[in-house]
């Protein structure tokens, strides 16, 4: 797969004097200096010293050859994009920018490929330009953040957008004209403060407006140096969504779940920060961009990205694979780095389900951060195992979740047999998996005690207990011990779920309720918890006396009892593998170990259900 840079600029190096063009003033241009290198004015005042690589291709693929990089996506310097003058003007210079770059492009081997610019202050002009480059063979559009006072959410801007995705055109959104500047005058701070704080708006105004919610999935948009500051300061949009009506806006979900609509580059400069945009972001929504040539640029592209300690996977991914898929490219047809392909359209794959896509699985990939260093070979294991347990727990709430509604179903309406009938099918499963879940320990004891000793003391204080899964489940089924909460105080979410799981009712107690609804059981609240016990076993028995008339009950009797000898089942493989693996050692969240598990073997979900059998006579 090719290393493809989806962002980095272009200046033309013969560039027609559009103040004398259009007779107004402050015009961008271009002022060769010396062999090289040469500045760009805004009308006479300095700009930004440019040099060769900025128009010449031959240099380009030098640097690019020394960088490793083999195909750039080139596009316009802000400082062109002219929105603010009549339409006619900003059309023209972006044609003769859009022809220019295409022109580079033909000398760039097939390795250079471009964005154009469009008049976004007239949607018509932009949309007819958009189409126009698209022929012509470039690949998609680059826009600033805002035109004047219009912020991304602006209804013109989106009917664009609409436009873009109806072409197939990739969308690139770099900051410019920032805002504050008389703040701002001095140590480039519209560069490092102001930029990164425009791009952050822009994400924000099309999520709380709703543009994504309007735009069609096919859209594809990216926003430049990391998105900005939006990434790292998503938790407060989240927080102020979820608390301040005010902040809401009038999108249809929070901030956060519609992360995967948009791309961000990797023009962030700082390891972590790259870690954290693609912990963020997901590993198929971040793609390599260097801002190449400026000097705020990324000075040898690509070294981040190879530099970071992402997996392999995820790096192909940010250096070529996203980009494929955000440019509509399709990898098979991608010119060869070598290859002089034209700069054509290529036909898009990007929308299209994939295993991948659907599964997640670069993200699922991601997940698992060992905390060993150098990292242990067997911490790998350790986390994946203790990830599919956690994977099945969740399936087995899932399913659990629906058995209690349809015992409850069926309290309801006594005479109907499919809602018991459902119920059984489903308890199946989670005795199916709960089968797999006793298995599974047998993978973790390929781990000897000293290799797991060599990064335990990493883990502390995480532990088993604070598995708030595990603990939904107890509740779940009936085992409501409100002391366990303690451990989940550092999870205030994980907290607050398990007290929603401690106040709705358990699949114990619809069992039971259903049990009375058909009038097989009366329970007097005043006579003591002992004799309260009793008669829900002896209503259980009842139920085994008449085979014939409580068949489907029998059943899911049965298969609650089987998913407690499960349950109890995987307490006794677990202690036997701690004690295989610690011995008597204390665990990690502060029990004593084996020796505290080994109390957990008496507790049952469902002991009415084993008291019947004691009550069955001949
Ligand atoms: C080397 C492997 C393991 C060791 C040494 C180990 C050790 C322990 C220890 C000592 C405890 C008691 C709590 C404490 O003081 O930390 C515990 C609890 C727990 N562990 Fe493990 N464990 C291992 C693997 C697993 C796996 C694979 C799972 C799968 C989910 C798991 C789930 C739990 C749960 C849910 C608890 C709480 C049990 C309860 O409160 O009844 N453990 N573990």
């Amino acid at each position: 797969m090719p290393v493809i840079d989806i962002h980095n600029h272009f200046f033309p190096r013969e560039w027609p004097d559009l103040a004398a063009r259009y007779g107004t003033s402050n015009w961008p241009r271009i002022k060769h200096n010396e062999p090289g290198k040469a500045e760009i004015m805004v009308g006479d005042r300095f700009f930004r010293q440019i040099y060769s690589a900025c128009w010449d291709a031959d240099v380009r693929l030098q640097e690019m050859d020394r960088d490793g990089v083999d195909v750039q996506v080139v596009s316009a310097t802000p400082v062109l994009f002219a929105y603010d003058r009549p339409i006619e003007h900003a059309l023209d210079c972006a044609q003769l920018f859009n022809d220019s770059a295409l022109e580079l492009c033909t000398q760039g081997k097939g390795r250079l490929k471009s964005l154009c610019q469009v008049p976004l202050q007239g949607v018509d002009a932009a949309c007819r330009e958009l189409s126009r480059c698209m022929k012509a063979g470039h690949l998609g559009v680059q826009i600033g953040n805002h035109v004047g006072e219009k912020n991304l959410d602006d209804p013109a801007i989106i009917t664009f957008l609409h436009h873009c995705a109806d072409e197939g055109a990739a969308v690139l959104v770099h900051p410019w004209d920032m805002f504050g500047q008389l703040r701002m005058p001095k140590y480039m701070m519209p560069w490092t403060v102001g930029m990164p704080a425009e791009t952050q708006l822009g994400i924000v105004a099309m999520i709380l407006s709703g543009a994504f919610d309007k735009l069609p999935r096919k859209l594809r948009i990216c926003f430049a140096h990391g998105g900005g500051s939006f990434v790292f300061l998503l938790g407060r949009l989240q927080n102020a969504w979820q608390h301040h009506p005010v902040a809401h806006g009038v999108c249809e979900l929070p901030p956060k779940e519609y992360l995967d609509r948009f791309y961000v580059d990797s023009a962030v400069f700082d390891l972590r920060a790259l870690k954290y945009l693609v912990e963020t972001m997901g590993p198929d929504r971040v793609m390599l961009g260097s801002d190449y040539p400026f000097p705020l640029g990324e000075h040898r592209v690509g070294e981040l990205i190879r530099r970071s300690e992402l997996p392999s996977v995820t790096k192909s991914r940010l250096l070529g694979e996203n980009a494929v898929k955000f440019l509509g490219l399709s990898a098979s047809t991608l010119p060869d780095a070598k290859s002089p392909r034209a700069n054509e359209p290529i036909h898009t794959k990007a929308d299209q389900l994939t295993y991948s896509s659907y599964l997640r699985v670069p993200d699922l990939l991601q997940l698992q951060h060992p905390q060993s260093s150098p990292q242990h070979h067997d911490e790998l294991l350790f986390i994946i195992v203790h990830q599919t347990y956690e994977l099945w727990f969740k399936e087995l709430l899932h399913d659990l979740d629906a058995v209690v509604r349809n015992l409850r179903d069926a309290g309801e309406n006594p005479e109907s047999p499919d809602e018991v009938y459902e119920a059984a099918r489903l308890l199946r499963r989670c005795t199916e998996i709960t089968r797999v879940l006793v298995e599974q320990f047998t993978i973790l004891e390929t781990m000897l005690p000293t290799h797991f000793l060599a990064f335990r003391g990493k883990l502390e204080p995480a532990s088993g207990f604070q598995s708030e899964q595990f603990r939904e489940l107890e509740f779940l089924c009936g085992l409501k011990d409100e002391k366990m909460l303690r451990y989940h105080k550092p999870t205030p979410e994980a907290y607050a779920q398990l007290e929603r799981r401690l106040r709705e009712p358990s699949l114990h107690e619809v069992f039971f309720e259903a049990l009375q609804a058909m009038g097989k059981l009366q329970i007097d609240k005043n006579v003591s918890e002992r004799e309260q016990f009793e008669a829900r076993a002896r209503a259980v028995a009842s139920l085994y006396r008449d085979e014939h008339s409580h068949r489907d009950w029998i059943d899911v009797c049965e298969r609650l009892t089987e998913f407690d000898e499960l349950v109890v089942g995987w307490r006794l493989r677990h202690i036997q593998l701690v004690e295989r693996v610690i011995g008597a050692r204390m665990g990690t969240g502060g029990s004593a170990g084996s020796s505290y598990l080994k109390l957990t073997l008496d507790k049952k979900f469902f002991p009415e259900l084993w008291q019947a059998r004691t009550l069955l006579t001949e």
